[in-house]
């Protein structure tokens, strides 16, 4: 079938509808090496587990407009939302996929091939283990993790069922970004080392901590899944669990895992690093909360709004910086990356665009192109083709990424009580190898949140200094730290476990 835009596939929805109606749906339960039983004329059943912004409007939208994939089923623990992502394609194409809230119900389907996965983070490695268990290829968010076990423990059962798992880390197959990789890989900006990736990215305050109830149209327990069964503290139930770490993990976790993916990418380093150290804060909240500008106010996040992690690979080193309160760009990148090379510099300006500069700020090569649709695209071709060494983001590139900001939040989280002033937190940097100026990052940050605009009394509410965790990168375990060593899993709960790798 020829490629047609998504506005076109819409248009034509009803008729494939039906004509899809009279076509089977493959479902590839097969190992590596067999017979591969999906034709490129056959439409792949695909499950969408989590019908909210991404799952819906991203996602739902890649596979209504891709004439291989067909939605059969929306899964999400909230029925308001699963139901109205099975409106919204019914009314577009003419065709209701069914809804379920539990996503076991539909992966008993036959017909289902893939599972796309835009739930919560908490989710993610859990929904992939059960779907390549039950035969299906898996397309997940970013971070593929909420913990360092769980990538590990989808990266193994990946391998065993032989199915594809492409991580959501769409920069991957963007023309921008792999032809930067190359041009940096051939010596373009010199010898690489050192990169820095940068999350600026403004974020309020999600509201005064307390205990709400879930909505009603929610299944609270399933929505809990392998976390702790607790009362809800945030009052906006859906997004903001971005922020509280039971669920969620940051903007480290949230943004990192696309932009630490592409420095290590750049840079040329497929492990964990030797050392970590993360340091920073939840602040500007209690004067920043536009509802009550209450100095005693408590908000209902608890990741940081403002970190520096420094991982450090002995020749190499990555940095990542998040800061969450009102901030200018970084050399011209906000959400991006920049690469320092003994002959220039790269700039990830954003996920289909980067500038090689010399050393002295000439424009050395420019990199355009990209849409999300190729990832989706790739993962599709690799599907059809039964083969995951096609896969631009598999399972091991996102357990990675998405690791190293599990490592990272794992020192801020440590150090959480442990309070320093600008001069201890300076005191300390010094004395951490690393291939960036230390004080130089800390300074930014703190002139950074003293601003006029951000206001910040760091007398007041001092930064968060995390320990230096030095880590085995091929156990991937730090070494001498049983606190450490104990947040790389969690306690799961009841029929929720995400497995040892070897019980995958
Ligand atoms: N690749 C990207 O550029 C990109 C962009 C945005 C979001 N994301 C990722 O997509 C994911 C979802 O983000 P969002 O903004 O849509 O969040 P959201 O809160 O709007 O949606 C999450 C949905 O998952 C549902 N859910 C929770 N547990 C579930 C379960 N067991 N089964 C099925 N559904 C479940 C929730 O009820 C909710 O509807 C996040 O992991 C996020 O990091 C990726």
């Amino acid at each position: 079938m020829t490629k047609i835009s998504r506005r076109q596939f819409l248009g034509q929805s009803a008729l494939m509808a039906s004509a899809a109606a009279g076509m089977g749906y493959a479902a590839p339960h097969l190992a590596l090496g067999q017979e591969n039983k999906v034709r490129p004329n056959e439409q792949l059943g695909v499950v969408i587990v989590g019908a909210g912004g991404r799952g819906l409007g991203s996602h739902g939208g890649e596979w209504l407009s891709n004439p291989n994939t067909k939605i059969l089923y929306f899964c999400d623990p909230d029925e308001k939302i699963g139901n109205k992502a099975c409106d919204t394609v019914a009314e577009k194409n003419g065709f209701r996929p069914k809804f379920v809230r539990d996503m076991r119900e539909a992966f008993e389907d036959k017909n289902l091939a893939v599972m796309s996965c835009a739930s919560t983070n908490h989710w993610h490695a859990l929904a992939g283990v059960w779907a390549v268990q039950a035969g299906l290829h898996c397309y997940i968010e970013k971070p593929i993790s909420h913990n360092v076990h769980e990538g590990q423990a989808l990266v193994a059962a990946a391998k065993k069922y032989a199915k594809c798992v492409q991580t959501g880390s769409q920069c991957r197959s963007n023309p921008a970004n792999i032809e930067a990789n190359k041009f940096i890989r051939s010596g373009g900006i010199g010898e690489v080392k050192f990169a820095r990736g940068l999350c600026y990215k403004r974020r309020t305050a999600i509201g005064a901590k307390g205990e709400f109830e879930p909505p009603a149209s929610v299944d609270y327990n399933l929505w809990t899944g392998p976390a702790p069964l607790v009362p809800v503290t945030r009052p906006r139930f859906h997004y903001d669990w971005h922020w509280q770490r039971l669920y969620g993990n940051g903007d480290l976790g949230n943004q990192g895992p696309h932009q630490t993916d592409i420095a290590r990418w750049h840079i040329g380093v497929d492990r964990f690093p030797n050392s970590v150290i993360s340091y920073g804060g939840r602040l500007g909240y209690d004067i920043h909360n536009p509802k009550n500008n209450d100095p005693d106010y408590v908000d209902a996040g608890d990741t940081a709004n403002t970190e520096t992690t420094i991982y450090d690979y002995g020749d190499k080193c990555i940095v990542f910086e998040v800061r969450g309160l009102e901030t200018p760009s970084y050399k011209g990148a906000s959400v991006g990356v920049i690469v320092y090379g003994s002959e220039g510099y790269l700039v990830q300006i954003n996920y289909s665009h980067s500038i090689a500069y010399d050393n002295d700020g000439k424009v050395l090569k420019e990199f355009k192109g990209g849409r999300d649709s190729l990832h989706f695209t790739n993962f599709i071709d690799a599907v059809q083709k039964n083969d995951p060494s096609l896969l631009n983001a598999d399972a091991r590139v996102g357990a990675l990424s998405a690791g190293m900001s599990h490592l990272g939040n794992i020192s801020y989280y440590l150090g959480e009580d442990n309070k320093v002033s600008v001069d201890g937190a300076k005191k300390t940097l010094e004395g951490i190898k690393s291939l960036d100026n230390n004080i130089d990052t800390l300074e930014r940050m703190v002139e950074h949140l003293t601003s006029e605009k951000n206001g910040v009394d760091l007398k007041k509410t001092p930064l968060s200094m995390g320990p230096l965790l030095k880590i085995d990168p091929e156990k991937e375990v730090f070494l001498d730290n049983d606190k450490a060593n104990a947040m790389l899993t969690r306690e799961y709960r009841g029929e929720f476990v995400v497995p040892a790798v070897d019980k995958v």
